[in-house]
């Protein structure tokens, strides 16, 4: 059984949100840089764009588009000039842990690198025990709260993993506090099962047989409706290739989508592996090889780029930008929230980080964070565009170009969401 993405209750009848900047981020042949309109105009119905041009061209638009018996149900919102964006796309985030891990950051401080606090039991494993003490309503209150950090600095799709649980049922519990969030907010979630995040205590020793627990556990959860897609930590404080593939397999086998946490610590052939199984992304990658960056390019497999985790481990082994560049591998942008890395809320932080610290253009990192994040999530034809024909989510920014989005840093510029068509309130 596949579960639809949630998406909201559509609004009824037609909106005519007027006044604004837009960067349509549309790469329809023929679009300006940014799909850059300085004085545009949206039509939607329901939770859908029917029409995006210039203001001048918009009663034409309405006249062409609209029943006339239908023109009395036209709502209108001026934005007064604010600047219109795709709604930002989370792509890779882990919302959903009990605890914190605010005394790991003091010992990393005081020297300790995350691999020997991983190694010595903790990282992870730390997060696992509070996640295991949380309730289900528990999870979903404190993910909840996150995912509304998120909304209001922009992000109107986002992608959740489960890894904190490590046992069937706490996974599961994880997993369906994921679905609960984007049906709580009425948002598109893409709900990630990540149990080959890192070994349980009660497997310890015997990593083999935990991948052959959760080559047995994908098809339960998956007939309950709880994945969209599974994913894996190949690291060596993490799971080989091999055992990696096993995982894959079993995914392949129910039709799932498989995406990889690749060469973010060392090169371990994650992502060749991950694009052999035509992967929606691998992500980290900073340490990344040529023969990885050629499969990646031949399978379509995004680059998920996660500069709060390079920057919050004090990585300095950059990910190959340039060279995914010139093989034309999609970059995206997103957060990695989690406890122990990257405990950010702020997509719009990570524009600015992933230009100051990997050298994106501006443009690159707001393609990341929209039509290339969508693209990693398999929802590239609806969502992460302003167009006609995609989903009505968009943000709403007070900025004067959109490549100030990436040249503020820790500036909430973010004016609203709207999501599904109508404006988003939480
Ligand atoms: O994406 N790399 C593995 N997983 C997370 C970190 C998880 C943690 O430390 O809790 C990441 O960076
Ligand atoms: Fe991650």
């Amino acid at each position: 059984m596949t579960h639809a993405p949630s998406t909201p209750t559509p609004s009824t009848g037609w909106h005519w949100w007027r006044h604004a900047k837009l960067a349509t981020m549309s790469d329809e042949p023929g679009s300006p840089a940014w799909g850059w309109c300085p004085q545009g105009d949206l039509l939607t119905h329901g939770d859908r764009i029917v029409w995006v041009g210039a203001s001048e061209q918009a009663e034409a638009a309405l006249q062409a588009h609209l029943p006339a018996d239908e023109r009395n149900l036209l709502g209108s919102t001026d934005l007064h000039g604010l600047l219109v964006t795709p709604g930002l796309i989370d792509a890779h985030t882990h919302l959903v842990y009990g605890g914190l891990r605010a005394n790991e950051f003091e010992m990393r401080l005081k020297g300790a690198t995350y691999e020997e606090i991983a190694r010595a039991g903790g990282g992870i494993r730390s997060t696992v025990t509070a996640t295991r003490a949380a309730t289900e309503d528990e999870l979903v209150a404190s993910a909840l709260g996150r995912a509304r950090t998120l909304v209001a600095d922009g992000v109107t799709t986002m992608e959740i993993k489960s890894g904190y649980g490590l046992s069937f049922e706490h996974e599961a519990r994880c997993l369906r506090a994921a679905r609960r969030v984007g049906d709580t907010l009425g948002l598109t979630v893409r709900v990630t099962g990540l149990a080959a995040h890192a070994l349980p205590p009660e497997f310890d020793g015997r990593a083999d047989a935990y991948i052959d627990a959760i080559c047995d556990w994908l098809p339960r959860w998956h007939a309950d409706g709880l994945l969209d897609a599974v994913d894996g930590f190949c690291e060596n404080i993490g799971f080989s290739a091999a055992q990696m593939e096993r995982v894959f397999r079993a995914a392949q086998a129910l039709g799932l989508p498989v995406k990889l946490h690749a060469e973010q610590l060392s090169d371990q052939g994650g992502a060749a592996l991950a694009a052999r199984f035509n992967a929606l992304s691998a992500d980290h990658l900073e340490y990344l090889s040529d023969a990885g960056i050629a499969a990646m390019a031949a399978a379509g497999t995004v680059a998920m780029l996660l500069p709060g985790a390079y920057y919050y481990l004090r990585e300095t082994k950059l990910p190959p930008i340039a060279a995914l560049r010139a093989a034309g591998v999609p970059m995206a942008i997103a957060t990695d929230h989690n406890p122990g890395t990257s405990p950010t809320l702020s997509l719009s932080l990570m524009l600015n980080m992933a230009c100051t610290l990997f050298r994106l253009t501006p443009e690159e990192a707001l393609a990341g964070a929209t039509r290339h994040a969508a693209t990693a999530l398999g929802l590239g034809a609806s969502h992460g565009q302003l167009r006609a024909g995609f989903r009505a989510d968009f943000a709403l920014w007070e900025v004067g170009h959109p490549n100030e989005l990436a040249y503020r840093f820790g500036d909430r510029a973010c004016r609203g969401t709207v999501i599904g068509g109508r404006r988003f309130s939480s």
